[in-house]
């Protein structure tokens, strides 16, 4: 395989990058690892230009007995998978058990032994001979890069007051909106500018019918007369893992879960709102659009179901052993782990 060590002016592999927050040192780029720093794609990069890509955002979190653990990281490449069938990025490892034996070296690689943000980005790359320029998808050839962040996650790290966005979320028959497709976070981001110009953290954003979708980069759930209420999976949302997940945990643990359309007026007069996303895991929602939500505090179901978040995350040997995947923890010399298997793709 090919590397390139981050650090120049180093010889071999005898020294290695000390664990840092932010951006790990090396990132996985077209089959090979490389400095993370370095910018290696074209100008021409058709997905800079027409927004043909797609991402995911994928969480390790260090385990009470120490060890890191990837999280439901199969469900995530499989989603990206999706995605990439849509925009035909086929020239990439396709094979989910290839895409996490190289998160697990880049992981290795990059010394994080602690929580670690995974961002695999799919992409459209270059026109191939004999297509004509134009925004296409068929002949034209696809990248894969991931990079990894030391990004630590904190239980319920803050509470969120949101606006009402005036964008709308578009609909999926004109943006596929169940992938994470990189050009439709320009809705996002119009949003969330919007919602921070006007002093908020976070915006709600309405589908075309008015209904509540999501929120710029979270799904959205309320809580009336002690049932949970969240858009239905098959509306104009971005159905989250995360959420996938807290839907489980509610029903395992006896409280109601109903997937139906909400209005504003259902959220504004919720005993509860909050926000789901392997970023910021659960966010509790205490104010909309300068109006209260409940009493103006974290409300007792959404600290419970942060909690059995925060548990089945972390405690490797509690439940869902499924969800969990042990990441190879690096030697004490600084030795990158041997990765599950050899990353197929990599150049060697
Ligand atoms: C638009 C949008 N909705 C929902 C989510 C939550 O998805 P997940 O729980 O899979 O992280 C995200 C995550 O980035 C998102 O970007």
């Amino acid at each position: 395989m090919t590397t390139r060590h981050p650090d120049h002016t180093a010889t071999g592999s005898q020294r290695r990058p000390a664990p840092r927050m932010g951006l790990g040192t090396w990132a996985y780029d077209r089959g090979e690892f490389v400095h993370a720093a370095e910018p290696r794609l074209p100008l021409s990069t058709q997905a800079l230009h027409y927004g043909t890509g797609t991402f995911e955002g994928i969480r390790a979190y260090r385990s009470d007995r120490g060890s890191l653990q990837l999280f439901r990281v199969r469900e995530h490449y499989e989603r990206m998978l999706r995605a990439c069938r849509v925009l035909r990025i086929t020239d990439i490892p396709t094979e989910v058990e290839d895409l996490i034996a190289i998160t697990v070296e880049l992981i290795g690689r990059n010394n994080h032994d602690a929580d670690v943000y995974i961002r695999p980005l799919a992409h459209k790359l270059a026109l191939l001979p004999d297509t004509p320029p134009g925004v296409s998808l068929a002949g034209v050839s696809d990248g894969l890069s991931i990079t990894t962040f030391g990004f630590p996650s904190y239980g319920i790290a803050k509470e969120a007051r949101c606006g009402l966005s005036t964008w709308r979320r578009p609909p999926r028959d004109s943006l596929p909106t169940q992938h994470k497709i990189t050009g439709g976070y320009v809705t996002s981001a119009l949003a969330s500018d919007q919602a921070r110009a006007a002093g908020y953290d976070d915006a709600l954003l309405l589908d075309g019918s008015g209904h509540v979708a999501e929120a710029t980069t979270a799904n959205v759930f309320a809580v009336a007369a002690g049932r949970v209420l969240t858009p239905p999976g098959t509306s104009d949302i971005l159905p989250g893992i995360t959420r996938d997940t807290l839907i489980t945990l509610c029903r395992e643990s006896g409280t109601e879960v109903l997937e139906r359309e909400l209005s504003p007026s259902d959220v504004f007069t919720a005993d509860e709102v909050f926000l789901s996303s392997t970023g910021n895991g659960v966010v509790p929602v205490v104010g909309l659009a300068g109006r209260v939500i409940g009493n103006g505090a974290v409300g007792e179901v959404t600290r419970r179901l942060a909690d059995l978040y925060d548990a089945v995350t972390r405690h490797a040997d509690g439940a869902h052993p499924e969800w969990r995947l042990p990441v190879n923890v690096p030697e004490a010399d600084g030795t990158p782990a041997p990765p599950h298997r050899q990353p197929a793709g990599s150049k060697a």
